[in-house]
Formats: C-alpha cells, sequence, structure tokens
C-alpha cells in the first residue's frame, strides 16, 4: 500500500501514514506562476493500492484539479488502486438541483474521479444520506459521531444535565445517532431559515417548545453538533437563541471547519465556550483562536484502510 498526500491536508495523511506504519510515497507539486500545477510521483507504485489523502474544501477547485492530477500521475505510473480518502467533499451541498437550471456539482466531481481511476472513496459526515446515491463507485461513510460521543464522555457531561441540539432538521439524524451513543441523551431541534439567494441564516424557534422549555430549567449545558462550520452563522444563531431562552453553557461539536470568511472570529466573540472539530480539515494558523479544539480522525481512517485491504 503507498499514501500519497495532496497539498489540502498533509498534517493529517502524514498522521494516517503513521498509524498505518508507513511514510508518504513522495510527490512533486510544482506550482507554475500562473497557478497551473505539475505532479509528479517520486516512488515506484507499480501494481500497488495506492491512497489519496485529499480532503476538497477551501479552496475547493484548486483541491479537487490537485487530486484529478494526482489520481491521473498515480494511474500513468502503474497503480493498481486508487482510493480517495476526503473527509469533507466538496459541493456536497450541491447534491441536486435546488432551482431550475442549476448544476448538480458534486455529481460532475464524482465522475471525474471515477473516470481518473478513482475506485473507492472514503467520506465523513457528508451533509444528508442522499449524497451517498450521487456516488458511482464506493463510498465508505465515516462519521465523527463516535469520537465526539467519547469526548462528552470524557468531559463528565451526564445525560440529567446535558441537552443535545441539532441547529438545523437536516441535523435530526445525526443528533439521534449521537443521542443514543450517550445513552439517550436528550435532544432538540432548531427550526433554521436560510435565504438560497444570500446565504443568510435565521434561526426561527424550536422544534418542539415543551424541550426548550423544561430543557433551560433543567440542563446545565447544551451542546449544538453540526456538519460543518462556514460561515458560522448557523452556530452562532442557534446560540443566541438558546441563550435567550436561558441556557447558560453553550458547547459545539462539528465535524468539518471550514472557517469561511470570518467564521473564526465569529465563534471566538460568541457565546459558545469551545468549539469541537476534526482534523479532516486543516485549519491555517491566521484561522486558529483559542476556544478552538481539534480532534483526530487519523486512526478512524487508517482502520478503515486496513479493513478493507
Ligand atoms: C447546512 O445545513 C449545514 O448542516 C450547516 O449547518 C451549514 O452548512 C453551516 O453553514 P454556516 O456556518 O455558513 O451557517
Amino acid at each position: 500500500m503507498k499514501i500519497v498526500s495532496g497539498s489540502s491536508n498533509r498534517p493529517l495523511a502524514e498522521k494516517i501514514a503513521t498509524h498505518l506504519g508507513l511514510t508518504l510515497t513522495p510527490l512533486e507539486i510544482f506550482i507554475f506562476p500562473d497557478g497551473e500545477r505539475r505532479i509528479q510521483v517520486q516512488e515506484s507504485v507499480i501494481e500497488e493500492d495506492c491512497i489519496i489523502v485529499q480532503p476538497t474544501n477551501p479552496p475547493v477547485d484548486t483541491n479537487y484539479i490537485e487530486l484529478f492530477l494526482i489520481a491521473d500521475a498515480l494511474k500513468r505510473s502503474g497503480a493498481r488502486d486508487i482510493t480517495v480518502v476526503m473527509p469533507y467533499v466538496g459541493y456536497q451541498r450541491q447534491d441536486h438541483i435546488f432551482r431550475d437550471g442549476e448544476a448538480v456539482s458534486l455529481e460532475v466531481m464524482v465522475k471525474a474521479i471515477e473516470s481518473l481511476g478513482g475506485q473507492k472513496m472514503i467520506a465523513f459526515d457528508l451533509h444528508s444520506i442522499k449524497i451517498p446515491e450521487v456516488f458511482t463507485i464506493p463510498l465508505k461513510h465515516l462519521s465523527a459521531l463516535p469520537i465526539f460521543a467519547d469526548c462528552i464522555r470524557k468531559q463528565g457531561w451526564t445525560k440529567e444535565e446535558t441537552v443535545l441540539v441539532t441547529p438545523d432538521m437536516g441535523g435530526i439524524r445525526r443528533i439521534k445517532i449521537l443521542s443514543e451513543l450517550l445513552g439517550d441523551m436528550p435532544y432538540l431541534t432548531i427550526i433554521k431559515n436560510r435565504d438560497l439567494a444570500t446565504g443568510h441564516v435565521e434561526a426561527e424557534g424550536f422544534g418542539d417548545e415543551i424541550s426548550i422549555a423544561l430543557s433551560h430549567k433543567k440542563y446545565k449545558r447544551a451542546v449544538i453538533v453540526d456538519d460543518m462550520i462556514s460561515s458560522g452563522g448557523t452556530i452562532v444563531k442557534a446560540a443566541d437563541l438558546l441563550t435567550e431562552n436561558g441556557m447558560e453553557e453553550l458547547y459545539t461539536f462539528v465535524t468539518h471547519p471550514i472557517f469561511s470568511a470570518e467564521a473564526a472570529e465569529i465563534l471566538q466573540n460568541s457565546v459558545v465556550k469551545k468549539v469541537f472539530v476534526t482534523d479532516g480539515v486543516f485549519i491555517p494558523k491566521e484561522k486558529q483562536f483559542e476556544k478552538l479544539e481539534v480532534l483526530s480522525i487519523a486512526d478512524m481512517i487508517a482502520n478503515e484502510l486496513k479493513s478493507s485491504k
């Protein structure tokens, strides 16, 4: 088995390689002054099962193009099999047509990966359960929820004093799974409204008024769980709504820290006490902040790669 890394998350690729007892296969990624890339595999991969680690968070297009070129270089160098480890899948929110005339961006990306020899993919916490249907190659859909459950247990937060929260109805399946992992920890849902044209988010109220009426009196803390943070709007609006309803301690667990625009600053200045995320997306220094805590998914990926060998 050979493991190569694109440039979107080399630290994660190195951790996965270490868990597998391997070192990264050297790859030259040369960037010309005009931004074009030249990729060269610098070790034999003939008849090898090759793993490419390349989440496609921003810059999404650059990361996808780089992945396509790496896959092409591996295939041309004799790789037998290519598995793409893409914890965060770019364009996953455009997995179908929402408004007439739109492209299905995710399907375009998957087709490209398949046509370049990608035979399997590993992804984490996809935005909707319908997304795997878009894939024409086998997709192993993993989740960070067991890691979040472990972390919540380690904090000593019990179900008697903690309530889980999904900031939108789309997260209901996710919150039910986490609740089960935590021995039926109670949960509540927020009704979110996003303007499809501007992206503006509003947390309009609770899916279940009775549970919030009870929860702010009964529960000491709320744990907001989501698949990704992009602008930070969803988490902050949810946190504000919970605060207005009397909740005092707020935490959030999110798989994909995309942190677009001012998200890091918005989260640091929010009422949320701590933001737990995974290392599936690399967070550059300028987007790190005091309240941030990063949990690793590397050994989960390594175990999956070992078991599917
Ligand atoms: C959308 O439904 C997702 O589950 C996330 O809630 C959303 O993508 C987060 O985006 P933002 O941080 O920009 O509100």
